[in-house]
């Protein structure tokens, strides 16, 4: 079988612990799923067989800073619940994720807290495997978590003419990008199907476009992904960059809306249903900027500016990198990437109120039905 190709060679967080220590509003997104992952965990059968270990897995995990106390959380519930059960956490990502620092993390020797560390009966594992494949054995997974994770394609389709974002696409671009987007949510979907236990459930907390158009870092004021846009094109136009690596850098990203997202798991008739899986909840929530709210707080100009850059630099970095030509010296690319970020960060000091990137995602509960 031809395994199928992922963004693995274009994207990754900044690693050494960087992500989660830059990324506080993405543990705000993941901190506000905690109901519903604590719901799914309730309505979970564990009565059946006691001696299988209880399934748990963070898809997308990054180095699993953000995600650690909402698990650390669940797996007390889970344990209060199914008294003496061993539990098997999975942690994956992609194969070029700084899955140390998971590690490390994990044994609470990281930064994000020891909510993890020494539980009796927790068993931890890695997967660098891409969730666009099974990563986890069939009927293995009682819960299944990924936070701002599958809005990565596996691959762009082909390259946005005038943006760097399909969010900024039009026409045939645009068509290309939701057809290979709507095919990857549905091989996602498929793969976890698999490795569900009939029963279990996934919580899945996406970025999307909701029922207002907005979307990250889109939320009224100075639009993120244009503002990527200009300051690319400007050094495009300058002669810093060339016309090919404008082109060539694209963001291999789709963002659905809440029918997309329901759109395999509604038909009826279509596959996904065929394997047992529905649609539990759906709702789309923003999470206000953390930056902005502490600018907003203290106006602190010289604390905003490069702590909103920071965050953007840690998601965003590998695609400018990756869109330069690899022809030219790795210190030369640094030097174009770091010259850009500086000049967003130009942009934030001139008009500070017009920019924030506050985060709108669709949270959804899936399940498989029971046997
Ligand atoms: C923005 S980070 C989110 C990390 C964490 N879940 C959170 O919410 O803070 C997105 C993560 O998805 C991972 N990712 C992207 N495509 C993936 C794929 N095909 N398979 C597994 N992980 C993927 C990236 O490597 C990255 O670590």
């Amino acid at each position: 079988m031809t395994q199928p190709s992922d963004a693995s060679t274009t994207i990754s967080m900044k690693s050494g612990g960087y992500y989660s220590t830059r990324t506080k509003g993405a543990k705000d997104v993941i901190d506000k799923a905690t109901p519903l992952v604590l719901n799914a965990l309730e309505a979970l059968d564990l009565g059946g067989e006691p001696a299988r270990p209880v399934g748990l897995a963070d898809f997308g995990a990054a180095d699993g800073g953000t995600s650690m106390e909402m698990i650390g959380r669940v797996v007390a519930a889970l344990h209060a619940k199914a008294l003496g059960r061993p539990v098997v956490l999975t942690y994956s990502d992609l194969p070029n994720n700084d899955f140390s620092q998971v590690f490390l993390n994990t044994q609470g020797l990281g930064t994000a807290g020891e909510h993890l560390k020494d539980i009796e009966g927790l068993f931890v594992f890695g997967s660098g495997t891409s969730f666009y494949r099974q990563i986890l054995p069939p009927g293995s997974l009682d819960l299944g978590f990924s936070a701002t994770a599958m809005h990565w394609i596996t691959g762009a389709p082909c390259p946005i003419s005038d943006h760097v974002h399909a969010v900024g696409a039009k026409g045939a671009e645009l068509a290309a990008f939701t057809e290979r987007g709507m095919l990857d949510w549905a091989t996602i979907l498929r793969h976890r199907a698999h490795e569900l236990v009939p029963g279990g459930r996934l919580v899945l907390v996406n970025f999307c476009i909701d029922e207002d158009g907005r979307y990250l870092g889109n939320t009224g004021g100075a639009n993120m992904f244009d503002t990527f846009n200009m300051l690319w094109q400007r050094l495009r136009d300058r002669g810093t960059i060339t016309a090919e690596e404008y082109r060539d850098t694209n963001f291999p990203q789709f963002y659905k809306t809440v029918e997309q997202f329901r759109a395999p798991l509604d038909d009826a008739d279509g596959p996904l249903r065929g394997m047992g899986l529905s649609l539990e909840h759906i709702e789309t929530q923003i999470v206000p900027c953390p930056y902005k709210a502490d600018y907003l707080t203290s106006g602190d100009l010289d604390a905003f500016a490069p702590a909103l850059v920071g965050t953007l630099r840690s998601w965003s970095e590998t695609v400018f990198m990756n869109g330069l030509n690899p022809a030219r010296a790795l210190a030369e690319r640094r030097k174009i990437v770091d010259a850009f970020y500086a000049s967003y960060e130009d942009e934030i000091r001139v008009a500070p109120d017009a920019h924030a990137m506050d985060y709108v995602h669709a949270y959804m509960t899936v399940v498989k039905a029971a046997a």
